[in-house]
């Protein structure tokens, strides 16, 4: 467990890039800003093990007893995650290869293949001796597994990945024949006689693409394997020191889109998380409320911190846009009222030399007489005077959204009936919708179970392509069962294996219990068509009618014109409702902010103002007016 007497406040510190003269200025300036956690080694690795199997501790040894010294907790790293020149040249098989056959050079980071095994020989003999020497240094509050599993090189196509895919499957699969029926295998010749004939998907001739049953299980071969190197390290951390919680940073931002954090949080002792801006977008507080909820929900009831996100400017967009005066508070604010347990950078001082030199951080180049160290440091004051804060959960939504990883998977596919669709993006929209009308969501995975929608008065569900038998049933339960649900466009079209459904798009939940039949899909040809309703729909309409549902809205143009665009159907003591578009931002508005009404949904703030509660306080924040204040009932 966290320390829930106080809210963590700092960041990545980095002292090996620096002279030793420099770190007693670090700890004094971290003292000044209420600094009380830093993350320590995770990319020093080459420092630690300058050759094969000799360890060299002396300066890491000093700067942690000048933390204690200094008062501030260590978030001690394990810095596995870039793998020494040595290593690599030493052992080439450890580096990854892509789609394309390529391998990946040493000299960026993250050049390791998660299944290799020398590289998990050696990270895990690294692992050992850190833990060994550390696991009762007065300083260590907590350990830090690798960084940001899955960022660079999420899928290794070399054999070594093969084999360890073909395992994979062997275990997943009764026989190669239930293999063969799942990807659908007679289809192009694609038959397997034997486990050994299987490949990786990589590239295939132009114009084609490797099996849709084959890609998708092997995205989830790569978060399984990927997952397996946390638990190993995880479990060599618990044989020295099984009391402090041991977590790895997980990217909860829109395109991170390889590992699956539901699974990942039932691994972590607590959940922690990094998040940066898209600068460009003005709305942009709106993507950090979204992913600051989607995190609360991976933690289901665990404790979770924001590990990273950044005082200013980025260095890895196109434009990077320095944050205005005072946004900084505002964003760190939204995480801490959706429940985080403190708010922590990347990085403490900012690099002189390295690839990240443009990139801010809590002690800029110009030094503390800045705006960015005095806003960090009126930051740490705030969080330093309400500690209490942080033994608080954030209240619970009467709105739920379902949120699936595996779902980004199975739209990354190609062959869909329009290339413009994409999950994130509708599931963003729906979010934005909500929070520009001041109701509140908390997410849930696609294999909730019943007791857990119940929990809420209304359950959304866009885009949820794939869903099991046992899925479909679980909404289905929920609906029948009193509960207020809407389907969006493009949902329950499969099954686990992207296996259609047969006999009407959307399965027996579109079909039989919301009551609409959809037959065909037609994208749209125009950018944007209207409803009889009045609303503007985009993207998306589909050949479909009345089975049940009574029609809310129909397509006034374009190739489906008189279908069903929008269907409600009155289930007894509850409601379904059926999108079979992509309603555009105002009417989108509209759609939900109608439904919250009918079903008495409270709305607080909205458009640009976020009012949240975490027990006793409520923060209110003005992303429009750039103002914020945190006040206790
Ligand atoms: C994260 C990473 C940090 C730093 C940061 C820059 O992805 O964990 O080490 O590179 O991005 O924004």
């Amino acid at each position: 467990m966290l320390d829930h007497s106080k809210l963590y406040f700092g960041g990545d510190y980095n002292p090996e890039q620096w002279p030793k003269e420099v770190w007693a200025e670090d700890i004094a300036l971290m003292q000044k800003a209420n600094v009380n956690l830093v993350s320590l080694g995770i990319f020093s690795w080459a420092k630690i093990e300058q050759s094969e199997g000799v360890y060299t501790f002396d300066w890491l040894d000093e700067i942690m007893d000048l933390l204690d010294q200094g008062g501030i907790a260590v978030d001690m790293a394990t810095a596995t995650a870039s793998p020494p020149a040595w290593l690599t040249l030493k052992y080439p098989s450890v580096l990854p290869i892509n789609f394309d056959g390529v391998q990946l050079s040493h000299g960026g980071r993250q050049q390791y293949c998660a299944a290799s095994s020398i590289y998990r020989e050696k990270a895990a003999a690294l692992v050992e001796q850190i833990a060994k020497r550390y696991a009762k240094h007065p300083a260590i509050k907590m350990w830090h597994v690798n960084n940001e599993y899955g960022c660079h090189a999420p899928y290794c196509y070399c054999d070594e990945s093969r084999k360890s895919f073909v395992n994979w499957l062997k275990n997943h699969y009764a026989s190669i024949e239930e293999l063969n029926t799942s990807w659908g295998t007679d289809f192009w010749s694609q038959r397997y006689y034997s486990w050994e004939e299987i490949v990786v998907p990589k590239r295939t001739p132009d114009g084609t693409h490797p099996n849709p049953g084959q890609q998708i299980d092997f995205k989830r071969f790569s978060n399984d394997v990927t997952l397996e190197l946390f638990k190993m390290e995880r479990d060599i951390i618990k044989k020295y020191d099984p009391i402090k919680p041991v977590t790895t940073n997980f990217m909860s931002m829109k395109f991170t889109y390889a590992m699956d954090y539901f699974a990942w949080a039932k691994e972590v002792d607590f959940v922690s998380t990094d998040h940066y801006l898209a600068q460009h977008d003005i709305e942009n507080h709106i993507d950090l409320a979204q992913m600051a909820d989607l995190t609360r929900a991976f933690a289901k009831g665990k404790q979770w911190l924001l590990m990273e996100h950044s005082s200013s400017a980025v260095n890895w967009q196109p434009k990077n846009y320095a944050k205005i005066p005072g946004q900084e508070i505002r964003n760190s604010l939204s995480f801490v009222s959706r429940g985080s347990q403190g708010s922590m950078y990347f990085q403490w001082r900012q690099s002189q030399a390295g690839s990240e030199r443009m990139h801010s951080s809590m002690l800029p180049h110009a030094g503390e007489d800045t705006r960015v160290f005095r806003e960090v440091a009126e930051l740490g004051a705030i969080l330093a005077a309400h500690p209490e804060i942080s033994s608080y959960e954030t209240d619970k939504a009467a709105v739920a959204m379902v949120f699936d990883y595996e779902q980004i998977w199975a739209m990354m596919q190609a062959n869909m009936p329009t290339d413009d669709l994409s999950y994130p993006d509708t599931v963003a929209s729906w979010y934005r919708a909500l929070y520009k009308e001041g109701i509140k969501v908390d997410f849930v995975p696609a294999n909730a179970d019943l007791e857990t929608l119940k929990g809420y008065q209304l359950v959304l569900m866009p885009m949820a392509h794939m869903l099991t038998e046992s899925e479909e049933k679980t909404f289905t339960d929920y609906a029948t069962g009193g509960g207020n649900l809407v389907v969006g466009y493009f949902s329950n079209i499969t099954d686990r294996t992207l296996r259609v459904k047969l006999g009407g798009y959307g399965g027996n939940l579109v079909k039989d219990v919301i009551g609409v039949y959809v037959e065909e899909y037609y994208p749209l040809r125009e950018a944007s068509i209207k409803l009889s309703n009045g609303f503007t729909a985009k993207l998306w309409s589909e050949l479909s009618r009345l089975n049940g549902a009574e029609a809310i809205a129909t397509f006034e143009g374009g190739d489906a014109k008189g279908s069903v665009a929008l269907a409600k159907r009155d289930l007894g003591s509850s409601t379904a409702w059926y999108q079979g578009t992509e309603l555009e931002d105002d009417s989108q508005r509209k759609f939900f902010s109608g439904i919250c009404k009918e079903l008495g949904i409270e709305s607080v703030g909205g458009e640009h103002l976020e009012i949240t509660k975490r027990g006793p306080f409520t923060f209110e924040i003005d992303n429009a007016k750039n103002t914020f204040k945190v006040t206790r009932d």
